[in-house]
């Protein structure tokens, strides 16, 4: 082992895993060398209408890209996530739901009221017209409805499409749009630390835009004044007065589509990436089983959105699907104070507690009274996910939190891969601050020379591809499968590429360092630059823009823009504050711009284009390594930038 800080799983932590150190190396070796036989295996931890005789049928050989698991088996997600559960654990909990308000009083759903709800959910989507393969937008709080909306969407075979509720009407509509859902789920309005979130109001706004919705089914929270609109709008609690609470599962393929989910890339337009049924379920569940080392009756708590992908897999799927107490949390961190998560631990005595790591490096911020004055020891397990965790925060979160007794797993993974892909096994993988450790079964991890493609060996540093196929990986992107080939196998042939770039040290244990594409991670929110590009040229004073990150104590990575206005427009600061709600209208809060600058020239080739690699080094206050500007076609510009820096 290295010289840096290890930790070595404890007895107790070994005892009871699911995984040791041996069985994980031969496990490994088994799912990598025989995938067929290894997730033939695992695929029986769920339950199958009819069974498979095929496992795997995936290429990644550029142009015939083409992903298959299980293809001829069928099932139903709701079913697995519900239905089998009732015999043995009806009566179990199966959603705590923490409101915003903590003197609002928390909620428990029993799998068994879980199946009514879902079951009455789905039966009034039918009344609406839903089918199956028909796509459904639901932009929701953070409250069980939601979950009760996506579980009744898989229990018909209607394709969610869950979008973010802090998104804007714009980006809303873009992606109600683009995957033609007739049918909007939303409610009056949401609740986030004591303000209220106008989700129905902005579905109003968007849906001027989006001719091909026909019906909107809203759920009454908060109980604020919204306006309906004649037919167009239904009330949930009206339309479900009455209605059946028995609703047969629809029996899927295993590749039927279970959900879209938009996510940016680096190009304007997000991607609708495509998981469905049978493989991505295997997937979830085994994961969430394996690397959170769940047993039955712990408390699991995972404070991500149902918006994103960490909420789809690891709030909802994996966890119903092990018949698993799921947690889920309206509000956010520093509400009413910056000791709420630690509080809702104690409340409920959760086991497993998994954030990012924006959340822990702002509570760290808070001052340590906040979570010392907690008690904090139900905490079992404590999970990272969704950028590179700093080794300060990584031991702060070990020490404060976990109280140097909990296993502390940093898991990397994306919304292409939905499930985790390189993560420790908290009885088999000793941990490193900072490293993401070691591939989970049947990922193939590769450093690749980011230029000439080619595999590296041992210690390496270069661009992470994966060079074969797992169960939970996307399928095609919504509508445009040649964009998803372009996007993931094109430029490194044989392989899935992340990305993001990497170090794999001496011991073999991966070390993310974040995305080398055009993508920024800003408080593990992803964002391509170029839609924060599009929104600010849509503003009539804007003629260009160009926008990087730069490392940012908090976020992770801060929003840098540089913006060249039209001719005669001055600059001032009102306007850059315009600037900045601008996006935030167009985007939504988490495309929030964190510095503006004016600049009259931006750093372009002959050719015309956009030298950002001198645009970050300028963000970065780096200069000393601005590289190679005699290309540029008015090397002078690089000057003005440096002058006019913003300090952030
Ligand atoms: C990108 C994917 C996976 C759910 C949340 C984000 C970054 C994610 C880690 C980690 C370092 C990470 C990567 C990745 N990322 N987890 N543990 N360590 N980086 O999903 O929005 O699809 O973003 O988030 O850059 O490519 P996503």
């Amino acid at each position: 082992m290295s010289s840096e800080a290890v930790f070595v799983p404890s007895e107790a932590v070994v005892s009871r895993t699911h995984v040791t150190a041996e069985q994980y190396g031969a496990q490994y070796a088994r799912s990598v060398s025989d995938p067929d036989g290894f997730w033939g295996e695992q695929a029986r931890r769920i339950d199958w209408i009819k069974p498979f005789t095929k496992v795997k049928n995936t290429s990644f050989e550029w142009p015939d890209i083409s992903i298959k698991w299980f293809e001829d088996g069928a099932l139903n997600v709701a079913a697995n996530c519900i239905d089998r559960h009732l015999a043995t654990r009806g009566d179990q909990t199966a959603i705590i739901f923490e409101p915003d308000d903590p003197k609002a009083e928390a909620r428990h759903i029993t799998y068994r009221q879980l199946h009514d709800e879902v079951c009455r959910f789905a039966n009034v989507l039918k009344g609406l017209g839903v089918k199956k393969g028909h796509r459904v937008t639901i932009y929701m709080p953070m409250i069980p409805e939601t979950a009760y909306a996506m579980l009744a969407c898989a229990r018909i075979g209607a394709i969610h499409s869950v979008v973010f509720g802090g998104f804007s009407p714009d980006a809303l509509a873009g992606r109600i749009n683009d995957c033609d859902s007739a049918v909007v789920i939303t409610a009056d309005e949401g609740r986030r630390g004591g303000k209220s979130v106008p989700l129905k109001t902005n579905v109003d706004v968007a849906l001027e835009d989006c001719p091909g919705v026909e019906k909107v089914l809203v759920i009454r929270n908060t109980g604020g004044p919204i306006a309906m609109k004649g037919s167009r709008d239904v009330w949930w609690h009206e339309a479900a007065a009455g209605v059946d609470p028995v609703c047969d599962p629809e029996p899927m393929n295993a590749e039927d589509p279970l959900f879209i989910l938009y996510t940016s890339g680096s190009t304007g337009k997000p991607k609708g990436v495509l998981h469905t049924t049978g493989g991505y379920l295997v997937y979830v569940s085994l994961t969430h089983e394996l690397t959170f080392d769940y047993r039955d009756g712990e408390i699991y708590w995972c404070t991500a959105d149902v918006g994103w992908v960490t909420g789809h897999s690891y709030i909802l799927y994996g966890p119903l699907a092990n018949g698993a107490t799921t947690l889920m949390f309206e509000g956010v961190p520093s509400y009413p104070d910056a000791g709420r998560f630690w509080e809702v631990v104690d409340k409920h005595k959760v086991n497993i507690f998994y954030t990012a790591p924006t959340a822990i490096r702002a509570l760290m911020g808070a001052g340590d009274q906040f979570v010392e004055r907690a008690d904090l020891s139900s905490l079992r397990l404590l999970g990272s996910v969704g950028e590179p965790i700093n080794p300060e925060a990584w031991l702060w979160y070990h020490r404060k939190v976990g109280r140097e007794r909990c296993v502390v797993i940093d898991t990397w993974w994306q919304t292409e891969t939905g499930g985790f892909m390189i993560s420790p096994l908290p009885g088999a993988i000793p941990t490193k601050p900072g490293s993401a450790t070691k591939p989970f079964f049947g990922v193939q991890p590769a450093v690749l020379d980011p230029e000439s493609g080619k595999v590296l060996e041992g210690e390496a540093s270069g661009v992470l591809a994966i060079a074969d196929s797992w169960p939970g990986q996307m399928r095609t992107i919504w509508g445009d499968h040649q964009r998803f080939k372009e996007t993931y196998f094109q430029q490194y042939k044989g392989f899935y590429f992340t990305g993001d770039g990497c170090r794999r040290d001496e011991d073999g244990y991966y070390w993310i360092t974040g995305r080398v594409d055009d993508v920024l991670n800003v408080s593990g929110h992803r964002l391509g630059t170029a839609e924060v590009e599009s929104a600010l040229v849509a503003h009539p004073k804007v003629s260009e823009a160009a926008v990087v990150g730069f490392p940012h104590e908090i976020k992770g990575q801060g929003i840098y823009c540089y913006v060249t206005l039209m001719a005669d427009e001055p600059a001032s600061d009102e306007l850059a504050a315009e600037l900045r709600n601008w996006v935030r209208k167009e985007i939504g809060p988490i495309a929030s711009p964190d510095c503006i600058q004016f600049a009259p020239g931006l750093p372009k080739t002959r050719s015309g284009k956009i030298m950002r690699r001198i645009l970050r080094k300028v963000a970065e206050n780096d200069y000393g390594s601005l590289g190679d500007t005699s290309t540029l076609a008015d090397p002078a510009v690089v000057d003005d930038l440096i002058a006019n820096r913003k300090n952030r």
